[in-house]
């Protein structure tokens, strides 16, 4: 029998992981042929290399344990980086949420938003939604000076190869921030902080992986924010939307 597991493994994520490791043994035990497994959200994935001497590449080991204990196949969504799937010798793939979210936002507004990433790595997120919902996007700037520690700045992008607004354009804009992970929320505060300085008419954050640790909700609102939503590839007050059907749509395939 070809079986299909889900199971997120954040926090409290060794717990996670581990039950996730047991069920995927144990299901190879009790016979099934092929195990096909969906981590929406992976744990330790963004510890893809040694990022400080003698540190361990959690998200490679990660990868092995989930191998080793009989998955046949291994989904997720919007992995933080893309050279973790190449620790699995197995299929993988990595779905994206953006077109989950960008109909989230397609039902809440009434004109055209302005979808902003926080970074310019989360830029290709915005854009993804940009396209979807036919609006304009652009990205920020963005420092990390320790790990609850950023500095973001607003940069003017006009004139790059990319297709972007610049920073007059925020003024009297409902902006989207769109993000892959919130963590501390350090990110976060500082775009809502300087799209309000910039004079957004309003703005509200959205995110793949809620993992929002430190108070960063609360902070997310003291900031600006109008509203926080994510998916549900945590659990979380933030999780309204579902990823569900961007996982039936890929085992469809
Ligand atoms: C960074 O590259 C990620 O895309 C997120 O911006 C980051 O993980 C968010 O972390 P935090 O919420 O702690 O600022």
């Amino acid at each position: 029998m070809k079986l299909l597991l889900s199971q997120s493994t954040g926090y409290p994520q060794d717990e996670n992981l581990m039950e996730l490791l047991f069920l995927i043994s144990n299901l190879k035990d009790l016979g099934a042929k092929k195990v096909r497994v969906v981590v929406p959200y992976m744990g330790y994935a963004r510890q893809e290399k040694r990022f400080h001497d003698g540190e361990a590449v959690s998200a490679k080991i990660v990868a092995n344990l989930i191998q080793f204990a009989g998955a046949d196949e291994f989904i997720t969504f919007n992995i933080h980086e893309k050279c973790v799937l190449d620790f699995f010798d197995i299929p993988t793939t990595n779905i994206s949420a953006m077109g989950a979210i960008a109909e989230y936002i397609d039902e809440k507004i009434d004109e055209k938003p302005l979808i902003v990433a926080p970074d310019k790595g989360a830029y290709p997120f915005a854009q993804e939604i940009a396209e979807i919902l036919d609006c304009e996007c652009t990205y920020l700037s963005k420092v990390r000076l320790g790990p609850d520690k950023v500095e973001t700045r607003i940069v003017d992008v006009e004139g790059s190869s990319d297709e972007t607004v610049n920073v007059d354009s925020v003024k009297g804009k409902k902006a989207f921030i769109i993000d892959d992970i919130i963590a501390t929320g350090g990110t976060i505060v500082n775009a809502v902080k300087i799209l309000k300085e910039y004079g957004a008419k309003s703005v509200d954050v959205c995110c793949v992986h809620p993992i929002l640790v430190n108070g960063a909700t609360m902070r997310i609102y003291a900031a600006g924010a109008n509203s926080l939503i994510s998916t549900n590839s945590l659990s979380a007050d933030s999780s309204r939307v579902s990823l569900a059907k961007s996982i039936a749509n890929v085992l469809r395939d």
